[in-house]
């Protein structure tokens, strides 16, 4: 039997998140996002269908201007008005006992000092069940929310993370040494003052001189995600991250992607499978081959490919608005998402790739359509590619995910692709069998580096 693999579902606390415009399909109950009672539902679903995570996408500001402006993503709710995903975290942890709850939260939007105490704290609430996506936001307007003049430019935004990485990892895993929370009560001693440290850190952007203010956590660090395939992305990814989210058109290119990557996870001395790759694929499921390509053929009517342009232009870093959708895109200078072009010459290998196929790209790209059969065919593909899991992008919720879990999963299960049930535990427990840290990770030479730090 293969391992099976790891599901999460790709979710936003907005209307339109990726498929725009399928938010008018009838059923369509994303437009309940403000309501607390929509996110509980949903992640009931998904435990009950046993999903490893349910994963929160975010953002801290607007995509950048979209023909001259941002009326379009007014017009269209492209994840405009868009709620935290942090707030919830902690009213679905208490409705749920298993499932992964990963949160997107970009170096801009806290001071780590700040991020490291709410995570330790819902990793506490959640039985150890967080995960943190590692995001650097991409558009001017969220660093100009944030009082920056401009974006910093695309390889110093991983280089600002590293630091904001180190912060936080300094805090979660050397501030405390095990066993320092006492809370004995015959003694009166609540914690042991020799095993709590300060971190004292002086880098370039942050200064924080600790302790954390929160006890060791079930995980400490939380599972730690991250999403730019670029080369400073993969390095940044290969040193820090243990799940990457990636959107290869095709099996053979998550291949030389992921070998690519791994690589440079053995290069900074992790284990190669310490990093996992979770391919974003969206389902369009018949009891036919016929119902589905129907059902494909419906879903597109809804699909909106001028806010798909919007949506992509914007994390390209220039106003695609203003241009003929035959125009070529491949000479523009940007300082945005350099994966998305990398992922389009895969995609177009033979001529220089133009606007309207990153429309098409977008919105069909990823896009599985066929029988439970068929779907679990191509999930053996994607499996034997090197891929560990699937993020599971929705057209509606629900009922995204509750057809997948009705119709796919069983079928999965039958092949052993999809787990049967929970193992006890941590969510790393579960994605890797160990509640922390292992000792490779850049993380775990804080441990115990400030012991000797005078109080
Ligand atoms: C599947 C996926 C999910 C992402 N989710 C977010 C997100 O929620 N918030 C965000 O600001 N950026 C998000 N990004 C953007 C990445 O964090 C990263 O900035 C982007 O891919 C550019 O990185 P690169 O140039 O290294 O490829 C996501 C990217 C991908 C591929």
């Amino acid at each position: 039997m293969p391992t099976p693999l790891r599901f999460s579902a790709f979710v936003m606390n907005t209307t339109s998140h990726i498929l725009h415009g399928a938010w008018r399909i009838p059923d369509a109950r994303q437009t309940d996002f403000n309501s607390l009672q929509h996110w509980i539902d949903l992640v009931k679903t998904l435990e009950a269908a046993k999903f490893d995570f349910v994963f929160f996408a975010d953002v801290v500001g607007l995509y950048d201007d979209y023909q001259g402006d941002w009326k379009k993503f007014v017009d269209s709710g492209l994840q405009i008005p868009s709620n935290d995903p942090l707030v919830l975290a902690s009213a679905l942890a208490s409705h749920t006992e298993n499932l992964g709850l990963a949160i997107t939260s970009s170096i801009l939007q806290e001071h780590p000092f700040d991020f490291a105490r709410k995570i330790s704290t819902l990793d506490h609430a959640s039985g150890g069940r967080i995960a943190w996506n590692i995001v650097t936001s991409l558009s001017k307007n969220a660093w100009r929310n944030f009082g920056y003049d401009d974006i910093t430019r695309h390889d110093d935004r991983y280089e600002w993370a590293q630091e904001y990485a180190d912060v936080v990892y300094k805090l979660w895993e050397g501030s405390w040494d095990e066993g320092a929370l006492l809370q004995d009560k015959e003694s009166g001693l609540h914690a042991d003052f020799d095993r709590i440290h300060k971190i004292n850190h002086h880098g370039e952007r942050y200064r924080v001189e600790g302790p954390h203010l929160v006890a060791p956590s079930p995980q400490r660090t939380p599972v730690l995600f991250q999403a730019g395939s670029s080369p400073a992305g993969r390095r940044f990814a290969a040193r820090n991250a243990e799940a990457q989210f990636i959107v290869s058109p095709t099996p053979a290119a998550a291949q030389t992607l992921i070998d690519d990557t791994r690589r440079l996870v053995v290069e900074s001395g992790r284990d190669a499978r310490d990093l996992k790759f979770f391919q974003g694929l969206s389902f369009v499921i018949g009891s036919t081959e016929e119902e589905a390509q129907r059902k494909s053929v419906e879903l597109d009517e809804f699909i909106d490919p001028s806010t798909i342009i919007a949506h992509a232009a914007g994390g390209l870093g220039f106003d695609l608005g203003h241009h003929d959708l035959d125009t070529p895109i491949g000479d523009i200078d940007t300082q945005g998402t350099q994966s998305t072009l990398l992922w389009l010459r895969e995609a177009v290998p033979d001529r220089e790739p133009t606007v309207r196929d990153l429309a098409l790209l977008r919105s069909r790209h990823g896009r599985v359509v066929g029988t439970p059969e068929q779907i679990a065919d191509r999930l053996t593909e994607w499996r034997a590619a090197g891929v560990d899991g699937i993020n599971v992008i929705n057209a509606t919720i629900p009922g995204s995910y509750v057809e997948f879990a009705e119709y796919v999963l069983p079928v999965l299960r039958e092949r052993g692709l999809a787990q049967e049930d929970y193992v006890d535990g941590t969510v790393r427990g579960k994605l890797t069998g160990r509640d922390r840290l292992p000792d490779s990770h850049p993380a775990a030479r804080y441990r115990g580096a400030f012991a000797d730090v005078p109080a």
